[in-house]
């Protein structure tokens, strides 16, 4: 590992979903992180492009996670790997010429990167602050058989629906809606979607045949108490 003072209070890893070969790493927003030591030329260059301090800090938390991800399961120095994105935006890197596919997600105070742990191709993942949205919000984005009065009920299904469209690597081009869950009976500390559990339509149906109907699942996890964290992979 050669990023030096790594505070153990602001930034940890989790290794959550070992069992499902899931690996990510979480970040604080707020950390004190200095660019030489994890990002390349290149990077730091991009890194100027984001004129406001919050997007800098979170886009930087999301490399700080992507990179210690990578050195931890993929044996990739920082400074040595770039982060590149696809032409929808969606993260990976390159080792020995192969793929690696990331997925980033930051919310107010964590930034999040995970990986399929042999970088296989589909994987999303999404982190939410649990918080109250209003009605009209559930109405632009959930099917009337999503709704729910549970808060957290609600921020689980609105980041799985993120993570799947990040798995699927076309992000908010497409809508919300073009996903259905069913979320019967949600066990919100941990959670799990089978592919019967999730349906296509529109833009997301398109590319979910594109890819061939991988058989997708999503598990979902409580961190903190205050964030939902998503993921969605093809296992
Ligand atoms: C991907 C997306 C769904 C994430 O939404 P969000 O909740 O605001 O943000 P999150 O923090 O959870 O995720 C952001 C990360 O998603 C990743 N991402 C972006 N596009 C992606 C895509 N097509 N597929 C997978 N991941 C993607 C990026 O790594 C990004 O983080 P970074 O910019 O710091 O590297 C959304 O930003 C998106 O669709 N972007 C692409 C389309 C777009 O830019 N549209 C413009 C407005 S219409």
């Amino acid at each position: 590992m050669c990023i030096r003072d790594r505070d153990k209070s602001s930034v940890f890893s989790l290794s959550v979903f070992e069992e499902k070969k899931i690996c990510t790493e979480v970040s604080a927003v707020g950390a004190d992180i200095n660019p030489d030591t994890i990002l390349t030329k290149k990077e730091k260059k991009i890194l100027t492009t984001h004129k406001f301090e919050k997007r800098r800090r979170e886009w930087l938390a999301g490399r700080l996670a992507a990179k210690l991800l990578l050195n931890r399961f993929f044996q990739l120095k920082p400074l040595n790997c770039e982060i590149l994105r696809d032409e929808n935006g969606k993260p990976y890197t390159l080792k020995g010429g192969e793929k690696i596919f990331l997925s980033i997600s930051h919310s107010h105070d964590w930034a999040a990167a995970s990986a399929a742990c042999d970088g296989r191709y589909l994987i999303g993942m999404d982190i939410e602050k649990i918080q109250y949205r209003p009605r009209a919000w559930l109405h632009d984005f959930f099917h009337t058989e999503e709704y729910s009065e549970d808060v957290s009920t609600q921020t689980f299904i609105w980041s799985s629906k993120e993570s799947l469209l990040k798995a699927l690597g076309i992000g908010l081009t497409a809508s919300l809606l073009d996903i259905k869950l069913k979320m019967s009976n949600p066990k919100l500390g941990a959670f799990e979607l089978a592919d019967s559990d999730i349906e296509f339509s529109g833009k997301a149906r398109e590319r979910f045949t594109q890819l061939g109907r991988p058989k997708l699942q999503i598990f979902g996890k409580l961190i903190k108490k205050e964030y939902a964290q998503t993921w969605a992979i093809n296992l």
